[in-house]
Order: structure tokens, then sequence, then C-alpha cells
């Protein structure tokens, strides 16, 4: 997909700041493939980049066995931009001086822009002061022969340096984070000036890339592909159906644990709407026959998974003409599994986990997007808001959303809970603001008092939380009255809550799900 498109290496050193770079880089329209430190030059350039990328990185550049970069990329004549542990790399490699000042600098600072002599910063006509965002223990304090330098702050002398004629700068600050006011404008020049890569990457290119691809894969054969009722699953579809046609036969497996609507609305947008053939597989009573009496959270994830390949494997044995099977596997995955040519996706990320020996060959048109790009792709191909913006929603459903047995009347409880939830938050025009936001019920019961009357019935546990990318969360500071809203109606609303409660825990050390 990125063949057609310029490209833009992100050189990874550690915990999750490539990816966000990466992803401003295509928000400039300019395609980004994250490759790790311990990729060799030539591995780099024969991606053919127009600019290079090295990242930040949780690590002092002087830890033992701190990871570096091969320093042939700086003799290939393609741009290199560092970003914090990157530039400080580029500060030792090229012969500069990086110390341990003990002057840190973490969150807003204010940058004082220098007016560079020589050629064009990448800052020019910056206001000075300006805010950025640091987060780096070490400092450069000499920038490399030939470079100029072109900021400082209070805690770092050299806080940007640059070799124009090179083609190769240094920021110690995160242009990357939406805190460093002018970020973006600085890596549009990076890309766009420095790099004179083209801004091609773009909804209509990616559509085109996909589909173009899995056409190239899939010749004449028959595709199953398994939908959740999310939006990976959904522009999977989508995007196949545009490529194949009607040798596309979708799946959706009915577990009972689905959310309110879930199942008709995929009906209506897939089959309806679109017009492609459906198989809806109505499970409903094999799920709660399989999670009869158990409580444990992992064994309830081994039941659900195991029966949704067991009906998969199924549909697939009565459709054997099919041959490939389509998954919504997202570029992050193919990142933390070892790159887009790494063989083997952890199993947790596939749809369903649905397991490679059912003699399907996967396509997985996903592959390289960022789940923000698979949402634009999704409201390109036309498909309806609540799908585009549906929340994630965990596999194996409101199993895990039940603390203790899942019971019908528990899933009731709990997917009416759910509905209030989404609705108010809805009403509240925060649901893009959110992560996600639900209803946990847990394993316990409360006294309360209901008209006169005494009662002893669930509590229900409200979580909403922020997040970029569910690694990591904050619980979301809800408006207090829409948490009194909330409140109300889900104990007036839904039969057998008498209490709510609001979940302030951030992740870690709490994780997003209960179980
Ligand atoms: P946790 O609870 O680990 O969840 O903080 C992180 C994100 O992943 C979703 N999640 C799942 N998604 N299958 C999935 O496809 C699962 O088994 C699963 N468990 C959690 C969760 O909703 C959150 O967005």
């Amino acid at each position: 997909m990125g063949g057609t498109s310029d490209a833009v290496v992100v050189v990874d050193f550690g915990a999750q700041y490539a990816q966000l770079i990466a992803r401003r880089v295509r928000e400039a329209h300019v395609y980004s493939e994250i490759l790790p430190h311990s990729a060799s030059a030539s591995e780099i350039l024969a991606r053919r980049p127009k600019g290079i990328v090295l990242s930040g990185g949780p690590r002092s550049v002087y830890a033992e066995g701190a990871p570096r970069v091969d320093p042939g990329i700086y003799r290939a004549g393609v741009p290199v931009l560092g970003i914090c542990y990157g530039a400080q790399l580029i500060a030792l490699d090229l012969g500069g001086e990086v110390a341990r000042t003990g002057a840190g600098e973490y969150g807003r600072t204010p940058l004082t822009v220098l007016p560079a002599p020589k050629g064009s910063s990448l800052l020019a006509g910056w206001p000075s002061p300006n805010e950025v965002w640091m987060s780096h223990a070490d400092s450069i304090v000499a920038a490399p022969p030939g470079f100029e330098v072109t900021a400082s702050t209070p805690g770092a002398p050299v806080a940007a340096f640059e070799d124009a004629g090179r083609r190769v700068v240094g920021v110690q600050f995160h242009p990357e984070v939406v805190h460093t006011e002018r970020g973006q404008e600085l890596l549009k020049r990076f890309l766009h000036d420095m790099c004179e890569c083209r801004p091609t990457w773009t909804r209509s290119s990616v559509i085109e890339g996909a589909v173009e691809s899995v056409r190239s894969k899939v010749g004449a054969g028959r595709v199953l592909c398994a939908l959740s009722g999310g939006v990976d699953s959904a522009v999977t579809a989508a995007l196949v159906a545009k490529a194949v046609g009607d040798r596309l036969t979708c799946v959706f497996v009915d577990t009972g644990l689905m959310r309110a609507g879930e199942a008709a609305q995929v009906e209506e947008t897939f089959s309806r709407r679109l017009g492609l053939d459906l198989v809806h597989v109505k499970a409903a009573d094999r799920f709660f026959a399989a999670l009869g009496g158990v409580e444990d959270p992992e064994e309830k994830r081994k039941r659900v998974g195991e029966l949704f390949i067991r009906l998969f494997e199924e549909v697939a044995k009565e459709r054997s003409d099919a041959r490939f099977l389509a998954q919504g596997t997202l570029y992050p995955d193919v990142v933390e599994s070892g790159g887009p040519h790494a063989a083997t996706i952890k199993s947790h990320h596939n749809v369903g986990g649905l397991p490679e020996r059912m003699g399907l060959e996967l396509v997985e048109p996903l592959r390289l997007l960022f789940k923000d790009e698979v949402r634009a792709v999704g409201e390109e191909l036309g498909l309806p808001e609540e799908i585009v913006w549906r929340q994630p929603f965990p596999g194996p459903g409101l199993a895990v959303r039940i603390a203790g047995e899942v019971t019908r009347e528990r899933v009731e409880i709990v997917r009416a809970a759910d509905s209030v939830v989404l609705d108010e938050v809805r009403r509240a025009g925060l649901e893009r603001e959110l992560w996600q936001a639900f209803a946990v019920l847990p394993a316990v019961r409360t006294v309360g008092v209901m008209g006169d009357e005494r009662t002893y019935a669930y509590p229900v546990v409200v979580r909403a939380v922020t997040s970029e990318d569910a690694m990591t969360a904050d619980w979301a500071r809800l408006p207090y009255e829409l948490l009194e809203r909330l409140a109300a109606r889900l104990v007036n609303e839904v039969p057998g809550v008498n209490r709510v409660a609001y979940d302030i825990t951030s992740k870690p050390p709490g994780t997003i799900e209960w179980e």
C-alpha cells in the first residue's frame, strides 16, 4: 500500500513514542513505517525512505545497553530528524556532547528560538518564546561540528540543532505531542520541505491501495470475514467487498453477549444496505451453556473463544469453496509483533482469535493502518456513523463485564445499563472524546430503599476512560450533572439495579475492562 507513496521510516527506540510520531506523519499525508532500532542501515534504506525519524525512548543514552541506530543512515544522503532520545543520539554519533546536567525538563517548557545565521531552519519565523513539551533527564550541551543551534530552553542549551546542508535536524522537545504548539508544523516542514515528500497518503489512496492488494492476493477466490459489530471488522468487510464483490461471505456470530442492538445493526448495514452475503449464526444458547457455572475470567475468555472458533469452522465447512479469511489486524498489532513482514500475529489480536489451521489464507487489508485511519476509511466508504465511531468492545463481550457467573438475567442487566451509559454519553456530546464508556456488574448486592421499600439488588459500576491507544488510560472527568443523570436513570430504568458507582482508577494500575 505504501508502494506508490513517498515513505518515511520511523526508527523505534521503545515505549509508545514511535507510533505517535508515525501517526502524525500520516496526518501530514505521508506514509510512515516503523522499524525497530535493531534494523540495519541497509534494511532501513531498503524501504527507500525520503526521510528518517529517530524517535524518543525511555532510556538514557548512557545507560548500559542503551539502543543505538546503525550510523550508516547518516551517510545515505537521506534527511534525518531526531526527536528527544533520537536527537541525543545524533549529537553523540556526529561528534556533539550529551551530559547529565541534572537539569531535566518535564512537561510544558518555553522554547527560545535563536536566529539561524545560515540555511533554512525548520523553526524559521516561530515566535519566541513558544511552548513545547519536554521529557528528558540528559541534555545536549554541544551540537556536532557543522550544526547550528536553533533553539534553547532553560534546561536545554541545545534544544534544537540543524545542519541544513546535510539535512539533519535534532529537537530535544516532542513535536508529535499536542502540547507542543507548533509541533505538527515542524513535522510538516521536515516532511514536505526538507524531505520533499508529496502529500499523497490520503483516504482515497489508502482505499485504492488496500483494494488493489486484496484483489491481487485473492484473484478469483472466495473470502470469509467474521463480523463482530466493531469498526475494524466492518471496515475490513467493506474493503474486501469493494475488491471482490459477491465473492465475500460475512459471518456474524450472535453470542448473546453483544451490546444492545448490535445484531440488528450488523444485519441492517451489511445485508440490507450493502447487500452482502451475510450468515447470521444465532448461538446464544450454546454460549450460555458453555459459560454455565464459570466464574474465572480467563476460563470465560477461553470458553467463548473456543466456541466462537467451533461455530466459525462449521460455517467454513459449509462454504468449503472459500480459500481466504479476512481479518481486521491493525498496524499497531503488526508493529508489536515484530514489523509488517513478520510472519505471525499474536493470536488474541485476530478477530475472534481464529486459527490459521482452518486452512484459510489470511487477508488483512488494515495491516498498515492505525485506528484513526481505519475510521477515516470507514467514513469514506460510507459506513454508518454508529459503526465507524463504535467504541472498542472486548471479543468475549459482556461476559467479561460481569464479575462471577454469566447468566441471562445478569447479561440483560449489564446490557441495559451499558445502553443507558452510552445514550447519556452521546447526549452529552462526549462519545468521541472518550475511548470507552460502559457499565460493569460486580458480584455483590447492596441494600437500598425505593418507594419506602427495602431493596436488595445489584450495584452497577460506570467506567469511562480517555486513552490514545488503550495501552494507558485515565478515568474520564465526567461532569457531575452527567454522573447524576446516570445514577438516576440506571436505578430507575434498569430492573435489578439499586446503586451506581463510578470507577476512578487509571490504567495502570487498573485495566480498562474489569476482567
Ligand atoms: P484492558 O482491559 O486490557 O483493555 O485495559 C484494553 C482494550 O482492549 C479491549 N479488550 C479486548 N478486545 N478482545 C478484544 O478484541 C479481548 O479479549 C479484549 N479484552 C479487552 C478493551 O475493551 C480495551 O479497549
